[in-house]
């Protein structure tokens, strides 16, 4: 998820652009740059690191000068953090340049291409590709290359493009990631969103899907990527700096639960070749013969990516056969593992710096295993010293409460398991297709769920007053109870654990009385009766239950107090789906109760301290 701004006019562009991005740095910040026309030439000056570096540097060159300019911070996807990496890119030429956010697809097959034809890259970035299609295709009329180029891409792209050739426009382009154009008055802009343009304009159009802009400095042109004119109704906005970050959500935490749909589709991007029923994991090199090899998993983490790599486990075990052991990384790292070179260690976490999970890796690899990170962030401590590394594409996380990188370790960590299980045939072909065809539904599936909100928010402000919970679920309702109970702990402070059912008897139905709430989570199959059961002995003492169950569930609904529905998909992939009420009850609970939800006391985003 990067940051793109653009500007058009009579005023200096690049302190416009310098102060759009700075107001875009919650989108990413492993790099930045800027590119401006001063007449004869595009100037670019561009930096690894946060925008502050970017200053510095211009500070250094002198602020490139020119009215016409487009500029991009950046959450790396392909190509680690660099200044080489950093956009915008340019063609051959320089005549031709951009800024992208979002992942090619075919970039790959572009740039053999284009190679074959004698172009030359400069770059690891998929995005290089786009400058040099539109040079391929450059005939005059900037607009109509821009077509042509866009008729190429697979993918998700929202594009910023400049020309020396045309100095007198922007052009702009989207599908699947965000991009608007502002309306000013001998001026106008292009943004990624809104923060980064309202000093200026309140004014916008907001582009769909399939839909490029042409910008001068008194006209915009929409249209589809066909040419086909597209009239637009006038956004005004009326949130304020703060709120615009958050795209108008009042927290970052929630933002980020309603960029679930969008995460899971961007991480699943290019990965997944139904046609073929085959894994395409570009980074990770594990082949047929190294499976063969591998006698056993370690998955090791902490926190939420902890609770996430107890689903790898169930879904890891069952498609490739291989047996999975789990650690907390502060324990991992002091229990003396039995590791060989025999043992892929799977390491997960979201930020990539956590110290106990840093720690815990470089014990396992210590002792000979083979290291594979997950991780959120291209270039983090954890990418770099893991042999291979699956990158979730969630966009830079934000709230203290994880909630899209779970969900896009736990559909990388089915993907992981699939291309195990077809390396090890332990997986039929019929097999891999089902499961790939739902993990593509998941998107759509998520959207759902959240379509329900105001049914969980309505429960969630019902029982906020609660001080002790329990979670409960068997097999993986289990795992996603670990993860519904953290997240209630660490946002509204309430008390709350998660239980295995099963173990209701052995002790903690001792403080199952009247009025005790009890969430509990019936969605795998081959458990529902037991659940069932174990809802029923807590009914019976009177707890309140709120059942997380697949839709036309009917039986539960005469048990329960109340239902939550979740869309049918595999009993392995419901996690993905379940978490996602927990994350909003937890969440309005919080909200509920007054508490600092997107920084809550005690806690830190990244735990680089042990
Ligand atoms: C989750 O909501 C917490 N913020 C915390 O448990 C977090 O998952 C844990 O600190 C691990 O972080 P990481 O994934 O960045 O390694």
């Amino acid at each position: 998820m990067c940051g793109i701004v653009g500007y058009i006019g009579a005023k200096e562009a690049a302190p416009l652009l310098i102060d759009g991005l700075k107001r875009l740095e919650y989108r990413g910040y492993d790099s930045a740059g800027i590119a401006v026309f001063d007449g004869k030439d595009i100037n670019m000056v561009k930096a690894k690191g946060k925008l502050s570096i970017l200053d510095e540097r211009i500070d250094k060159q002198g602020m490139p000068k020119g009215a016409l300019g487009i500029g991009h911070t950046r959450w790396a996807t392909h190509g680690k953090p660099s200044d080489i990496n950093a956009h915008p890119h340019n063609d051959c030429s320089g005549d031709f340049v951009v800024v992208h956010n979002g992942i090619i697809e075919n970039y790959k097959e572009l740039r053999e291409m284009l190679k074959a034809k004698g172009h030359t890259f400069n770059t690891e970035c998929d995005t290089e590709v786009v400058a040099h299609l539109i040079e391929e295709y450059y005939d005059g009329d900037l607009a109509e290359a821009v077509k042509k180029m866009l008729a190429e891409l697979r993918g998700s792209f929202a594009l910023g493009i400049i020309s020396k050739k045309e100095p007198d426009k922007i052009i702009g382009a989207r599908k699947d990631s965000p991009l608007i154009a502002g309306i000013g008055s001998g001026e106008n802009f292009i943004a990624s969103d809104i923060p980064a343009i309202l000093p200026h304009t309140r004014d916008i159009y907001i582009l769909e899907d399939g839909e490029m802009v042409v910008l001068t400095d008194n006209k915009i042109d929409i249209m589809n990527f066909q040419g086909d004119r597209v009239e637009k109704k006038v956004f005004h906005v009326d949130w304020d700096a703060v709120s615009a970050e958050k795209g108008g959500y009042p927290h970052f935490m929630l933002k980020e639960i309603h960029e679930q749909p969008k995460a899971l589709k961007d991480t699943m991007t290019g990965r997944i070749d139904i046609n073929g029923v085959r894994i395409k994991l570009d980074d990770i090199t594990i082949t047929r013969e190294d499976v063969s090899r591998i006698d056993k998993i370690n998955i090791v983490a902490c926190g939420t990516a902890y609770h996430a790599g107890i689903i790898g486990k169930y879904t890891i075990e069952r498609l490739a056969r291989i047996p999975v052991e789990v650690d907390i990384a502060s324990e991992y790292r002091y229990r003396d593992p039995m590791v060989d070179k025999n043992t892929l260690v799977i390491i997960i976490s979201q930020s990539g710096e956590t110290a106990d999970t840093l720690a815990a890796l470089r014990e396992a690899r210590k002792r000979g295993a083979r290291i594979l990170a997950i991780t959120n962030v291209v270039g983090s401590s954890v990418a770099r010293e893991a042999r291979d590394v699956l990158y979730t594409w969630a966009g830079p996380e934000i709230a203290v409460a994880s909630t899209k990188a779970y969900t896009t370790q736990l559909v990388s960590l089915c993907m992981l398991a699939l291309d195990l299980g077809i390396k090890k045939g332990t997986l039929s072909r019929e097999e891999a297709l089902e499961i790939m065809k739902h993990l593509k539904q998941l998107p759509a599936q998520a959207e759902t769920i959240l379509k329900n909100e105001e049914e969980i928010k309505r429960l969630a402000e019902k029982y906020s007053a609660w001080e002790d919970v329990f979670f409960i679920g068997r097999g993986l309702d289990y795992a996603v109870a670990m993860e519904g109970s953290l997240k209630l702990k660490e946002i509204s402070y309430v008390h709350a654990e998660a239980y295995a059912a099963g173990e209701l008897k052995h002790g903690t139905l001792a403080l199952v009385v009247d009025g005790v709430p009890v969430i509990a989570l019936a969605t795998q199959d081959f458990l529902y009766e037991k659940m069932m059961s174990n809802i029923e002995e807590v009914k019976a003492r009177g707890g309140i239950v709120i059942a997380l169950v697949k839709e036309n569930d009917k039986a539960m609904t005469n048990i329960a107090d109340h239902i939550i529905p979740i869309p049918q998909t595999l009993s392995l992939l419901t996690p993905v789906l379940t978490v996602i009420p927990l994350q909003l009850l937890a969440y309005y609970t919080a909200a509920a109760r007054g508490c600092d939800i997107d920084k809550p006391r005690n806690l830190a985003k990244s735990v680089t301290v042990e």
